[in-house]
């Protein structure tokens, strides 16, 4: 559904006011939209927590005063305790479960005979509702929005219980999956008449330049005992909050019953939904029984037009675009999965500017201001229901797989069939059973999937993963409208059985590296990996079964059928640490790992789990933005060790060549060499044999002969004080904005210490907390909810959290044993209207 943010209607009317007040008596501290008579009510503070199975907490009765106070969205593992020996797979934190969350609220008795809903975006895993001691309603996927009907179960002009039951124990994950209600959650209270849940569709069948054709079907639902004559009027609003057209329609609906209108308007001189320029225009849908508006609600859609081709990649808007995409997985690093929008939208800041303009919700839906976001940015989804269909999309064993993701899919695709930025739905990841044979009749069950999707959207493809390239062979891919790959060319067999079949690189790289990690010599091959127990930053390093970054851009150039990559992945997320585990796929074959020895967080990420850009990040914004002028050096200039010895100086350029000098003294220009059979020499430019000596290196990279700009790295001298840098000074007081703050050691000059771990303490002032703490370091043996970090290679991160309604000066100070303390000011000042 369309977002409804930006509709936050100031409140005129005399009998909206009395409403108003009522609420604000009953639920004093939540935020408020209304919308005709519609009220949705942002439903994430003042809730009780507690883990452990807890005994009759589902009544009304039962006393929670000893329970923890949280906000939604929550994830009760990410507070750790950090389990050293715990599994690394999933980032050895306490997810496995039971919890429970409760939470009071009045219904104003002026609202009697209303309907009352609770929107849960997201609840890992398996949640169980209880309104006022009654099982109201519950899901069984975690990564799935569902409503719960309340109407049955609330009381109004009384207080009610609300209490849901958490257990992750059915769910398996290869990652961390988090735990709780980490999304947010919202009350909805209608008239008996009103819109469908995820009710409406917009879609645009006829574009050209000049007019774009707008069909909007609305699904209204009437609970009342009678038959009701039903006006719904649609009005499009153009980008610019000028209406663009608008229609009538008028049908009775049943008692009990719903049904559809079709609705078509033309609109002249459709603005483009683009990636440069994502123009988005709204479609608002007012609802009247009688003269009287029951309902309102604003849906958020764009104009494009869009296919995949068999030999030309993606067209979007009658022009190639390649893509240019990242895997990401949903955790926000020390957030952990609790949702954050701010904290995705810098996430997808750091990505685009290296000039990503996909993503891939690998591999489950995302949280929906996640697909909010995208449509804002610019940037293509790949939008993902499954990781497998078993325990991994918490299928119970009772349920068939058609059924499973069925009931899943329904609310999927619903959900987010209008963002302009969709452009693919995934059905899975790499379902082994089925590629392999294992699963029974596994065309047919691919084909049933298939159109299923197709009822709910025929707008767009649909697609999966695929990783085992015989069974291109099979007749698995013949009711996909585009396949995807993961590694190693592996859609060659796909290609040449089904040349008509469009392709997408759904998964590239699974490159390896550690942050500020530099080691010497080279590894011998991709999968040779250190025994320091962290990868090389000179990027030769991916899994045994994929490929350096260098690799996979020599193969976007060359086989254009294809519609381009998805990284495996944009940042390092919690989980999955191979290799550096003892066991399980890719574990470490060079000695038994004891279990302190593990990792607990990825090292695939171009950039770290704080947000940190590793080196990668400059050879992926060289090629793919080769408009900006990117001049990177690596490694640091701080190798006592090796003076007389050799160094190795690489320079990622947007540039076709660079002259890099050793304390001033050239060592030679060397040039970008695009036929080179040495695919690293195509895109890096590469001293292998620099006689290290203290000083300086820097580089003066050029395009066609024009100097386009330089880099410098300086040998720093001990540690001597901390720097301070935070990503925004001027922040929301709204409890939800965060800023995050880069801490770093320096030399006395001011030169960052690429090796220092000193660990540094924070004490912040004013009105926020500390959201988290981290440094990229993927053993990260310590917990992410404190006000202590020690320097990974010279860099950590505090994220501050601001607090709800209070504005103010913030002041953060980093003190460190032996190093001159840093400290920070950055201003919260209150919102100028609330966001939910
Ligand atoms: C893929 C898989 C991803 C991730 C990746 C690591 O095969 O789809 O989820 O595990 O490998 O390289």
């Amino acid at each position: 559904m369309g977002s409804t943010q930006s509709n936050f209607v100031a409140l005129k009317a005399t009998a909206l006011c009395v409403l108003t007040q009522i609420i604000t008596a009953c639920i004093a501290t939540e935020s408020t939209h209304t919308h005709g008579a519609r009220v949705e009510l942002n439903f994430n503070k003042d809730w009780r927590f507690a883990k452990g199975s807890q005994t009759n907490s589902h009544t009304p009765e039962f006393d929670d005063s000893a329970w923890q106070v949280v906000r939604l969205p929550h994830d009760w593992a990410i507070a750790g305790p950090y389990e050293p020996r715990g599994n690394p797979h999933t980032g050895k934190l306490p997810w496995q479960g039971e919890g429970w969350y409760r939470k009071r609220f009045v219904l104003p008795d002026a609202w009697s005979g209303k309907r009352v809903y609770l929107d849960f975006d997201g609840v890992m895993a398996m949640p169980t509702v209880y309104i006022n001691g009654q099982k109201a309603g519950g899901w069984d996927y975690g990564y799935m929005s569902f409503r719960v009907d309340g109407t049955d179960f609330v009381r109004f002009g009384q207080t009610n219980v609300v209490a849901v039951h958490v257990d992750t124990r059915p769910h398996q994950s290869r990652w961390y999956p988090g735990a709780g209600i980490y999304r947010k959650v919202k009350l909805v209270v209608t008239d008996p008449v009103h819109i469908a849940h995820w009710g409406i569709f917009v879609t645009t069948p006829v574009v050209t330049d000049s007019t774009a054709e707008v069909r909007i079907q609305t699904t209204v639902e009437n609970h009342d005992s009678a038959l009701q004559l039903v006006t719904l009027q649609t009005t499009l609003v153009d980008p610019g909050g000028k209406t663009a057209g608008r229609t009538i329609q008028t049908l009775s609906i049943g008692a009990g019953q719903q049904r559809e209108f079709i609705q078509q308007v033309t609109i002249s001189n459709p603005k483009r939904w683009d990636i440069e320029t994502p123009h988005l225009y709204k479609a608002v849908s007012r609802v009247t029984v009688s003269g009287r508006l029951v309902d309102q609600t604003e849906t958020t859609f764009g104009i494009r037009t869009f296919r995949f081709t068999a030999d030309d990649g993606f067209h979007l808007n009658g022009r190639r675009v390649q893509l240019k995409g990242v895997n990401l997985h949903h955790d926000l690093g020390p957030l952990g999965a609790a949702f954050n929008v701010r904290a995705m939208q810098r996430q997808l800041e750091i990505m685009k500017d290296m000039g990503c303009n996909a993503l891939r919700t690998s591999h489950n839906p995302p949280a929906p201001e996640v697909l909010d976001l995208c449509d804002r940015m610019g940037i293509l989804v790949f939008n993902e229901a499954f990781d497998k269909w078993d325990g991994t999309a918490t299928k119970p064993k009772d349920v068939s797989i058609a059924d499973h993701c069925k009931k899943q899919l329904y609310n999927f695709i619903r959900r987010d069939r209008n963002h302009p930025c969709v452009v693919v739905w995934s059905i899975g990841n790499e379902i082994f059973d089925l590629e392999g044979g294992k699963i029974p009749n596994g065309p047919a069950l691919v084909r049933e999937l298939v159109e299923f999707v197709k009822l709910l959207d025929p707008t767009r493809p649909v697609t999966m993963a695929r990783c085992i390239p015989d069974s291109a062979k099979t007749p698995l891919d013949d009711s996909l409208d585009v396949v995807g790959w993961n590694y190693a060319r592996r859609y060659e067999l796909s290609r040449k059985n089904r040349p008509w079949l469009p392709i997408i690189y759904s998964e590239s790289a699974s490159a390896y590296s550690t942050r500020g990690f530099y080691e010497l010599p080279h590894p011998k091959c991709k999968d040779d990996y250190s025994l320091a127990l962290r990868v090389t930053s000179y990027d030769h390093n991916s899994a045994y079964y994929s490929d350096i970054p260098d690799t996979e851009f020599a193969l976007m150039e060359q086989d254009r059928f294809v519609a381009g990559e998805f990284v495996w992945t944009g940042f390092d997320y919690i989980g999955e640490p191979v290799p550096f585990v003892a066991e399980g796929w890719s574990s470490f074959k060079k000695r038994k790992l004891a279990p302190e020895e593990e990792s607990r967080i990825s090292l695939f990420g171009i950039v770290d789990l704080v947000g940190i850009p590793k080196d990668r990040f400059y050879l992926y914004r060289s090629h793919w933005a080769p408009e900006k002028k990117t001049v990177h050096i690596l490694p640091h200039w701080n190798w006592p060790e090796r003076v007389g010895t050799n160094v190795p100086v690489y320079v990622y350029t947007s540039g076709d060549s660079a002259e890099l000098f050793l304390n001033g003294k050239s060592l030679g220009r060397k040039f970008k060499q695009p036929t080179s059979t040495n695919v690293m020499d195509r895109y890096r430019l590469r001293w292998e044999d620099v006689i290290y000596e203290p000083g300086e290196i820097r580089a003066v990279a050029y395009t066609s002969g024009r100097k386009l700009g330089e880099a410098v790295v300086r040998t720093a001298g001990a540690p001597a004080k901390l720097r301070l840098t935070p990503d925004r000074k001027r922040l929301v007081a709204n409890g939800d904005d965060l800023c995050f703050v880069l801490v770093e050691a320096t030399d006395m000059r001011g030169n960052l210490c690429p090796l220092a771990m000193n660990e540094i303490v924070f004490e912040v002032r004013g009105p926020a907390t500390i959201a988290g703490v981290g440094n990229g370091d993927h053993h990260f043996p310590a917990e992410f909810d404190t006000n202590r970090v020690s320097l990974f290679y010279g860099k950590a991160m505090v994220i501050l959290h601001t607090e709800d309604a209070t504005p103010g000066t913030i002041r953060v100070r980093a003190t460190s044993p032996g190093l001159t303390p840093a400290e920070v000011t950055v201003r919260s000042v209150l919102p100028a209207s609330r966001l939910r």
